[in-house]
């Protein structure tokens, strides 16, 4: 699913729960000794996605920890990304020489809790959800404006190693054409902004923007 709103030079592979596999290396292990259930089961799916699309590049498996902030440690030469959420986990990978980074965001397809919105979104942005929902009242536009801002923050901080607060960005969608833009409110930062496309299916509201290397 998450493939049709990444570019093909991007390998992705997801699950929608967590079937028996392959176990996790012992330094994944390691970091799961205090870990819940749910933790447990969506560290390990994830990373076996991560690492069957990691094999289509090539890469043979290896330990996928977390780094810097959290961010996940990927081989030398690639990009990628993971996300996971209840009924869904998904990882997109990509050659470093074709792909700057990549930032992909799986939520459940409801409405925000109450009060999460103002802590996200400005007024600008809000009141365009609105217009959204005139066209579109089906699709709750409050989660996927929250998940088009983590996309957005998994692909900024493998290239700034900065935080990025939900204020320092502006998301515009394009409802109709399955996109949107995220402006960056910042001084010092290395692109102006991401493009990105977002897809509701299956219950789940999904985010992806993929920046390419060259240009
Ligand atoms: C880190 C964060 C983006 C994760 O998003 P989430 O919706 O809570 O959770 P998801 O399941 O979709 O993603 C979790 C995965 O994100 C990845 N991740 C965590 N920190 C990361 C970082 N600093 N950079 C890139 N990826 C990161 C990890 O792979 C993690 O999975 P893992 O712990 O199993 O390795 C979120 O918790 C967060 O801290 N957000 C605040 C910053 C932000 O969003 N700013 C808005 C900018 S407009």
């Amino acid at each position: 699913m998450i493939e049709r709103i990444l570019r093909a030079d991007v390998f992705a592979e997801e699950s929608f729960d967590d079937p028996p596999g392959p176990p996790l290396f012992a330094a994944e292990e390691a970091l799961l000794t205090k870990a819940v259930d749910k933790r447990r089961r969506e560290f390990t799916t994830v990373r076996r996605c991560a690492r069957r699309a990691l094999a289509r590049m090539g890469v043979e498996p290896m330990p996928l920890l977390p780094g810097l902030r959290g961010a996940p440690g990927w081989p030398d030469g690639v990009v990628g990304s993971m996300t996971h959420c209840a009924g869904y986990r998904g990882a997109a990978v990509a050659s470093a020489a074709r792909v700057l980074t990549v930032g992909i965001d799986a939520e459940p397809a409801q409405p925000l809790p109450d009060g999460v919105l103002d802590t996200v979104a400005s007024e600008v942005e809000r009141k365009r959800l609105s217009a959204y929902a005139v066209d579109r009242p089906d699709v709750a536009w409050d989660r996927l404006l929250f998940s088009a801002k983590e996309s957005v923050y998994k692909a900024w901080f493998p290239l700034t190693l900065r935080w990025l607060d939900f204020a320092e960005a502006d998301i515009e969608f394009d409802p109709a054409a399955g996109t949107f833009t995220a402006r960056l409110l910042v001084e010092d930062r290395p692109l102006d902004g991401f493009t990105g496309r977002w897809l509701v299916a299956e219950g789940i509201a999904l985010t992806a923007i993929t920046v390419p290397a060259e240009g």
